[in-house]
């Protein structure tokens, strides 16, 4: 697995992926707008699959794919490719809404999922400490804040016990279903 920082070629697997694993979903306009806005903020899990073509792609070693030529039962010949597949994201940002009441920056993350057969193998945490180092390395925010599902005991988990992030209130019937959710944030400068 990789974790590398995600750009504009990216956004429609990030979209795919969160359609496949939250009922929070948006337009390709807002992942857009998080990557040219904040381009250190995102990261993506990748890992490769081998992708079968039936027809051989001229650009495939232009790609950087190898395609290895293997016997297809119908005489035909198959391509193998070494496709790169994104397997988990982060969807992060900068604060930029004039009407918040907090001056101080800090960043928000919009969006975590990993696909079901990779997950706890780290690569939530991985993504969020990549992103969080980002926000204050290079937005220099002070803290990070998110929101997520009271009944979400996983994402909970990662949040709170492995990263560290604290519960500042509760925001009743946040989600469209009614659910409430925890409001959580993490400061991210090293205590004087
Ligand atoms: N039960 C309990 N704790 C868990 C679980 C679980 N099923 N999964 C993760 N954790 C906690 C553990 O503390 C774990 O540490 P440990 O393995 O050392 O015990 C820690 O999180 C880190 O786990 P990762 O392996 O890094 O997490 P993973 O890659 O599996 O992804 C995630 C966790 C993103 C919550 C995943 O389950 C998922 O995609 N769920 C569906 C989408 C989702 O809920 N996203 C978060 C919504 S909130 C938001 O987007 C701001």
């Amino acid at each position: 697995i990789t974790i590398r920082q995600a750009t504009i070629n990216d956004i429609q697997a990030m979209q795919n992926a969160n359609l496949h694993n939250l009922p929070e979903n948006y337009q390709l306009k807002y992942y857009m707008y998080h990557i040219l806005s904040w381009p250190q903020a995102s990261f993506v899990a990748t890992t490769y699959d081998d992708i079968v073509n039936t027809k051989e792609d001229e650009n495939d070693e232009e790609n950087g794919f190898l395609p290895v030529v293997i016997e297809d039962p119908k005489g035909d010949s198959a391509y193998i490719n070494r496709g790169e597949k994104i397997v988990g994201y982060v969807l992060g940002k900068m604060e930029d809404d004039p009407e918040a009441d907090d001056k101080t920056p800090h960043g928000h993350i919009t969006s975590l999922s990993v696909m079901r057969t990779y997950r706890r193998m780290g690569i939530a945490e991985k993504l969020m400490r990549q992103s969080l180092y980002a926000m204050c390395e290079s937005f220099d925010a002070q803290y990070v804040s998110l929101h997520v599902r009271k009944s979400n005991r996983a994402a909970l988990h990662l949040y709170r016990d492995s990263l560290n992030f604290e519960v500042t209130s509760i925001e009743k019937s946040y989600y469209q279903d009614g659910e409430d959710a925890y409001a959580m944030r993490l400061s991210l400068k090293l205590e004087e």
